[in-house]
């Protein structure tokens, strides 16, 4: 390692596994200072001390609880330099009976949240001169799956909200850009496996769809975070990055 992002200050939400974890790793590995937050409390302080950051609760479902997060934050750091949005949830089924309530639990969590973080994040980045947030969407946001519809609708609203952000922060020199995993290694896709008939429907999928041919690790993801948190990418905004091994272009 050859601390790529020396001194930021780095706020990273649902870190306690998974993309996240191995993100927050890899970028205290490459110099920052690093504060993960998740809602699960042991296994967010577990992660922070495997990994050499910090930890803050935060239920990215609850406003009060995504201000405290960023501003405790930002004061613990000195500052913000770098806002990673990685928290996210799934359900799966087809639309017909999907449940209300899951669809707005999807929308809450996945999308209401990356609006909250940023608006609380951006007084602390400009106040920095300049900043990256990187929100984490997915291939489903670009391109939807049969009975993963609400999943892709806020995934792929985390993009569109990308987009317009990151036009409307270049004037401060802040950069927004969102990275687009496939498939990843972690406990999160139960909801899609199910969906596809269990373990052996969903390596049929990956084996038809994923040029790669298999699902990526965690840590195949993070480095993307790492570029996107460096000054390597100064000149990089408005994008939303596919690390899908082929799936979609
Ligand atoms: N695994 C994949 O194949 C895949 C593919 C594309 C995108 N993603 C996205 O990557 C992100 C991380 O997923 P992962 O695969 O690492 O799974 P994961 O289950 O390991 O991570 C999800 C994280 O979100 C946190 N979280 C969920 N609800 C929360 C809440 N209300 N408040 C605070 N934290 C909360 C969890 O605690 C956990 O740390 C998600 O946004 C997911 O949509 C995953």
């Amino acid at each position: 390692m050859s601390d790529r992002v020396k001194g930021k200050r780095i706020l990273v939400t649902g870190a306690s596994s998974g993309i996240g974890k191995a993100a927050a790793k890899m970028l205290v590995a490459e110099g920052a200072e690093v504060i993960i937050g998740s809602a699960n409390q042991a296994k967010g302080e577990a992660a922070a001390a495997a990994i050499g950051a910090r930890y803050i609760r935060v239920n990215v479902r609850e406003e009060r609880e995504i201000a405290a997060f960023i501003n405790e934050g930002a004061a613990l750091l000195g500052g913000l330099d770098v806002l990673i949005q990685n928290a996210g949830i799934q359900y799966g089924g087809v639309i017909e009976s999907f449940p209300t309530e899951q669809w707005d639990d999807i929308m809450l969590t996945n999308v209401r949240s990356m609006f909250l973080g940023a608006k609380y994040a951006i007084p602390h980045l400009k106040k920095a001169g300049k900043g990256s947030i990187i929100n984490t969407a997915s291939v489903a946001g670009k391109r939807g799956g049969a009975g993963m519809s609400a999943y892709a609708a806020s995934k792929g609203a985390i993009i569109a909200f990308g987009t317009g952000l990151a036009r409307e922060l270049a004037p401060f020199a802040i950069r927004v850009n969102t990275v687009c995993p496939g498939w990843v290694d972690t406990e999160f896709n139960g909801p899609a496996i199910a969906n596809l008939g269990g373990p052996e429907g969903q390596a049929k999928v990956i084996k038809a769809n994923v040029p790669l041919g298999r699902q990526a690790t965690p840590d195949e993801i993070a480095p993307m975070y790492v570029y996107l948190a460096s000054d390597e990418s100064s000149f990089v905004t408005c994008q939303s990055y596919l690390i899908d091994g082929g799936q979609f272009n």
